[in-house]
């Protein structure tokens, strides 16, 4: 089975046409990537993979679920780290991450925030507040925020913006 099935999928905003029949296969275990001129419609095709948007027409299967009508399942299956992070900044990090952890339902909670934090190179700074985090300390907590609890798939979103590449960083499982 694959895990995202993209089928003639259109969206129209009002008389702007941003999906013109988009049609993709992306294989469990597979890391797919969709390039794309700002304004091409990568995010509202991602908003319409993780339930926030309905397409016009087409069709959608993610782990075989139909966005439109099983998503609760789909939302259990997925995570999304969105072009706006969802940080708060009053929190630490280690507190932000907790609050996932416990909305996803996360048993070894603490074990699975040390291994996150060790790889995404959070541990010097994952006791301050967000607020005064730099924008790439942000980016890769929040890149953090979207892989606890294990999710089948993860949805990134322009997750490099404001992260300067470097050796011995990885997001790898
Ligand atoms: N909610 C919306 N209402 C109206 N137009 C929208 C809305 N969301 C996106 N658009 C428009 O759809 C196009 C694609 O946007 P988007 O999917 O955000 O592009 P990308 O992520 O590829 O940069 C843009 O022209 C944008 O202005
Ligand atoms: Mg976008």
């Amino acid at each position: 089975m694959n895990a995202i099935t993209v089928r003639g999928v259109t969206k129209n905003f009002g008389e702007l046409s941003v999906l013109k029949g988009v049609n993709l296969d992306v294989q469990q275990g597979e890391i797919f990537t969709l390039l794309g001129a700002n304004g091409a419609g990568k995010s509202t095709l991602i908003n319409i993979l993780t339930t926030l948007s309905l397409p016009n027409s087409g069709t959608v299967s993610i782990m075989g679920f139909d966005p439109r009508k099983d998503g609760n399942a789909v939302r259990k299956l997925i995570s999304l780290n969105a072009q706006t992070a969802t940080l708060d900044g009053e929190f630490s990090g280690a507190e932000n991450l907790r609050l996932i952890a416990q909305l996803r339902g996360v048993r070894n909670e603490r074990a699975e925030i040390a291994v996150l934090a060790t790889r995404l190179n959070l541990t010097d700074f994952l006791h301050r507040k967000v607020k005064t985090y730099s924008g790439g300390m942000r980016r890769r907590l929040d890149i953090a925020m979207s892989l606890i609890g294990n999710p089948q798939i993860v949805f990134l979103d322009e997750p490099t913006t404001g992260w300067i590449p470097r050796t011995g960083w990885s997001f790898g499982r």
